[in-house]
């Protein structure tokens, strides 16, 4: 008999052994959870394509991120979901449009005990969806959203969003960000940077959850899942324009990337767990065809091991009871 010379199992002998030698772990400090608030709500209204998850009311979102504050969570990210839209998304800049009041709301509720995060993007506040305004031949106008943005920005910081995340792939619009919230005196207003966020099927229920009601799609500013390099220059470039975080989307189609980019820049990295995600484990849990909790945990783990040291899951709140 030719005895094994090194033996990994033996490190697998008990729950004990295995949590000594155990390398990635998270925290509900790391995990920020993504929340929709719509306008005129009178009763939280159920995204269907995402079970568990809720367009909340006012009220119902303040409750939320008490509760996320109490449980411990690094943040929470807020997207606004307006009752109207026009061809520039004048929601967003308006300080009783429905963003900028479920930030101000959040940040009466939980103070500094949390992160308040919001997305800052024009997509669910304009009536063809897209993330930006269009130019006379229907085209995504790059520079004229940049403008938007600074002011959208400056109207979030005044409302009281701890970071804000610019999430709609406009060349420049971090630098751009960076100097409005300057200029206003929000220098301590930091950016989350959807740096490398790609066109991807995965945000299918998020139109949902979002209301957004896009006509075509966004290949002309979202990046083709096919390139990674090409995240690494939209990273650069992010830090570059004073990114503080710079985010992956989606997470698990997207993991070389996290890994390659934690080790290319020493700002935090952080991984959005998206929509599309979230509901294929549930609808496959919901048949019985995994284990719910153990494939939550798993994705979330997998997430950190890549490098992500800050996770965005619809899954945050969830994970955090159960500690
Ligand atoms: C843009 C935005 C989107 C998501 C987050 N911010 C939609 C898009 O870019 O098409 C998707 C999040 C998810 O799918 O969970 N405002």
């Amino acid at each position: 008999m030719v005895y094994p010379g090194d033996r990994p199992r033996r490190l697998r002998t008990s729950a004990a052994v295995r949590g000594l030698v155990r390398e990635t772990r998270y925290e509900p400090a790391q995990l920020v959870l993504p929340m929709f608030v719509g306008e005129g709500l009178t009763e939280p209204r159920p995204v269907s394509s995402m079970p568990g998850v809720v367009q909340h009311t006012r009220d119902s979102a303040r409750a939320a991120v008490a509760e996320a504050a109490e449980l411990g969570l690094g943040g929470v990210m807020l997207f606004g979901v307006p009752e109207h839209k026009d061809a520039s998304g004048s929601g967003a800049l308006d300080p009783a449009g429905i963003l900028n009041v479920a930030i101000a709301d959040a940040r009466s509720e939980a103070g500094d005990a949390l992160v308040v995060m919001s997305d800052l993007c024009l997509d669910e506040f304009t009536d063809h969806g897209h993330c930006g305004v269009l130019d006379d031949r229907g085209r995504v106008d790059n520079d004229a959203t940049l403008e938007i943005y600074g002011r959208m920005a400056v109207a979030q910081a005044e409302a009281g969003a701890h970071w804000v995340g610019p999430s709609g792939m406009m060349d420049g619009q971090v630098g751009v960000v960076r100097a409005a919230l300057d200029a206003a005196g929000q220098v301590d207003v930091a950016i989350l940077a959807y740096a490398a966020k790609y066109a991807s099927a995965f945000y299918g229920p998020f139109r949902e959850a979002a209301g957004s009601s896009l006509v075509g799609d966004r290949r002309t500013y979202q990046q083709d899942p096919a390139n990674g390099r090409e995240a690494l220059r939209e990273v650069l470039l992010d830090v570059a324009e004073g990114a503080d975080v710079v985010m992956v989307k989606p997470a698990l189609g997207y993991l070389d990337l996290v890994a390659a980019i934690r080790d290319r820049v020493s700002v935090p990295v952080a991984a959005y767990n998206v929509s599309g995600e979230y509901a294929m484990l549930e609808a496959a849990a919901e048949r019985g065809w995994i284990d719910r909790e153990r494939a939550i945990d798993e994705t979330v783990t997998s997430i950190r091991r890549a490098g992500a040291d800050i996770v965005l899951t619809y899954w945050a709140a969830e994970i955090a009871r159960r500690r």
